[in-house]
């Protein structure tokens, strides 16, 4: 069974808009839907202004015939809450509840968005839209699923935010003279005395306080996990047998904790919209599944929306090649989700998103598009065994033996303006450790270092990317599966501050030292542009650090400027395991072979003979066996060796069909653009 209430198919569709068409062609949707093998929807996601025109008023009956139609043609109904986007009519009566931003500027309706999360006003309107769908549909045979919101991230800097952010500052302190002291606001004479005079940072003369700075983003992503919650209480009541569901925006979503969003919801979803074309953004799409399988902490997940083609966002323009939705979405459901479904079914004919591509194109189903499409339904519909949930007690859904840590806190205090170097940026090192393990044919999981220190016992290798900030617990939790045998590679400036933002004092990375074996003295931020070598003819750029060795020996030495002849690159042989510290921001080449080597030395190789520089492999744990997904993404004919009974994807959508096998054993070739699917385990009989 798949996520979804009831559903035991690869769910295939997309966001679907009616209320923005006559009902003449709901009819044809519903013929094209057919053709193309849809068989889920998402309805509902912005049509506040169509079910409640007016405060308390509500319109149910274009609703209602839809779900109905739906439902008569045998699609599953995602329903959405519309509070993403609250009516005009709510700017009107309700001024105050609308966001204001860090500038003071306060925003009204005319976009989507609109609203202060912390504001009274709107979470009870929220309350009230998500009841009344709830009591309407909270058990109807067609709502498979409920998709609570649109991609949480608003944030606010108007009253009713000062008011919690206040409260939540008293839950976390308890007194101010505990917050003064975290806050360290005897700088700047920044000491409080009274709660009332602690304001969201909003614009202010020079640099904020970072420690304020990151409570307001931890409070911040606190408050949309309470709007979801509101919700979610709602709607368990009255609708107790359908699954919840929230879409996460993937990866960039800043004012969000994906891990204890993925902890509340019944599955994760994630929007993945890919931010380069071609091979580059397969490894942007595997990142963003990796992502969604780990917040759901390995259990199958939903990819709820994605584009069909082009992205109309700026710096997001992208044209799909032939055959490259088709081969994303596969991507996606080997990886973890239990569908592909789109942003969105049927191009507008205006509105702020008219050139974002669709299912069905402004040019109509003879098109490309909607050709790719069928075909991508066709092929999904003969995927049904993927979705069998897997059996077992470690019951992941792909299970890596490479993690790379990802902690929100230290996402946000590297976004703090308050760093000897602005060239940190947490996603982009996270990023950077998993494109490299993608193109070494590696799978990955992203944790959280403190969630379960156990859990790291699955992995053979962990990549810890500029975790500034780490808690006594996390540096502990490392060190004790280090001793264990574990493999950590640490990158440069992480363990620094403490959950507080304090430095650790006594030296640079600090939670992590003993670990390492090392004391970092000094950090060496170097100019833009500069680069300095190191020994085996690599270099450093942006920063590079004077480490002193307290145990670990030397892997590479810098070989130019102040610090040559010192350690770049160390290694700590602690326990049964060894932690790698680099120093530096590295060379690409020189990143590749610290990866590498730690690969070979955790004892972890690609997926398969052939795996790997743009040819992908995964395996899916789906029921009691492991389904094999090989995906070449490159212009090339590329051989990988499987072993399994392969698929038969050329089926039709009608359920024609095909005989799978014959089973294979040895190299196999890929033309460019080209995937199989394999049983790895004998097939049922
Ligand atoms: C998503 C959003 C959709 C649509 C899409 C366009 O992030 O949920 O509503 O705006 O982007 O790229």
């Amino acid at each position: 069974m798949s996520v979804v209430r009831g559903v035991d198919r690869v769910l295939f569709g997309g966001d679907y808009n009616p209320e923005q068409w006559p009902e003449h062609v709901w009819h044809d949707d519903a013929r094209l839907m057919a053709i193309a093998g849809v068989n889920t929807v998402t309805l509902g996601v912005f049509s506040w202004s169509s079910i409640e025109p007016r405060e308390g008023e509500y319109d149910f009956g274009w609703l209602d015939r839809v779900i109905d139609l739906m439902h008569a043609h045998g699609i599953g109904v995602v329903l959405a809450t519309p509070t993403a986007s609250p009516p005009p009519w709510f700017t009107k009566a309700h001024p105050e509840a609308l966001n204001r931003t860090a500038d003071g500027v306060q925003l009204v309706h005319g976009s989507r968005d609109v609203y202060d999360p912390s504001a009274d006003a709107y979470r009870a309107a929220a309350r009230r839209v998500a009841t009344a769908l709830g009591e309407r549909y909270g058990r109807h045979e067609a709502v498979v699923a409920w998709h609570v919101h649109n991609e949480y991230g608003s944030v606010s800097y108007g009253p009713a935010t000062d008011r919690r952010f206040r409260e939540w500052l008293r839950a976390r302190y308890g007194d101010l003279g505990r917050l003064n002291e975290a806050w360290w606001s005897a700088f700047w004479s920044q000491r409080y005395a009274e709660w009332d005079e602690i304001l969201a940072p909003q614009a202010t003369q020079y640099l904020p306080n970072p420690t304020q700075m990151l409570d307001f983003r931890r409070f911040s992503a606190e408050v949309l996990l309470e709007c979801y919650r509101e919700q979610a209480e709602i709607l368990r009541a009255l609708s107790p047998d359908v699954p919840l569901t929230t879409n996460f925006m993937l990866p960039t979503w800043l004012h969000f904790d994906h891990w204890d969003f993925g902890a509340e919801v019944d599955f994760v979803s994630i929007d993945h919209y890919s931010d380069s074309p071609g091979v580059e953004g397969a490894a942007h799409a595997a990142f963003g599944a990796d992502q969604a399988r780990s917040f759901a902490r390995g259990r199958p997940w939903l990819l709820m929306e994605q584009g069909a083609n082009v992205t109309q966002v700026p710096g997001r323009m992208l044209v799909k090649e032939p055959g490259e939705v088709i081969r994303t979405s596969l991507q996606h459901v080997a990886r973890g989700s239990d569908g592909a479904l789109f942003f969105q079914w049927r191009a507008p004919l205006a509105g702020a998103e008219v050139f974002h591509s669709s299912m069905v194109p402004h040019s109509g189903p003879d098109s490309r598009a909607f050709r790719e499409m069928t075909e991508l339904g066709r092929v999904l519909g003969r995927l049904t065994d993927v979705v069998a949930p897997p059996e077992g007690s470690d019951a992941r859904v792909v299970t890596p033996r490479v993690a790379i840590a990802w902690e929100p806190d230290s996402w946000w205090a590297l976004e703090s303006a308050s760093l000897p170097s602005d060239h940190f940026s947490l996603l982009a090192s996270v990023r950077r450790a998993h494109r490299e393990l993608w193109f070494a044919g590696v799978s990955a999981d992203l944790v959280r270092l403190d969630d379960d220190p156990a859990a790291l016992d699955a992995y053979d290798l962990l990549l810890v990317p500029s975790q500034l900030l780490a808690t006594d617990e996390q540096a502990a939790g490392l060190d004790a599966w280090v001793r264990r045998g574990g493999h950590a590679v640490v990158w440069c400036f992480s363990g620094t501050v403490d959950a507080d933002l304090h430095v650790r004092p006594g030296g640079y990375s600090g939670a992590f030292a003993e670990t390492l074996g090392i004391r970092v003295e000094e950090p060496h931020p170097l100019p833009k542009g500069v680069a300095i070598a190191i020994e085996g003819g690599g270099s450093a750029h942006d920063w590079t650090e004077h480490v002193e060795l307290r145990g670990a020996s030397v892997v590479t030495r810098y070989a130019e400027g102040v610090l040559s002849g010192e350690p770049a690159i160390t290694e700590n042989r602690r326990g049964d395991g060894v932690a790698t510290y680099v120093s530096a921001e590295l060379d690409d080449a020189t990143f590749t072979t610290v990866v590498t080597s730690a690969l070979a030395a955790a004892g972890v190789r690609a997926e398969a003979p052939g795996a790997g520089g743009g040819v992908e492999v995964v395996r899916r744990h789906a029921g009691s066996g492991v389904v094999v997904a090989a995906i070449n993404h490159t212009a090339e004919t590329r051989t990988v060796t499987l072993r399994g009974t392969p698929i038969d994807l050329e089926g039709g959508a009608d359920g024609a069909d095909g005989a799978d096998g014959p089973v294979v054993d040895g190299p196999v070739d890929l033309a460019p653009g080209a995937f199989v699917f394999l049983h790895e385990a004998p097939s049922p009989a």
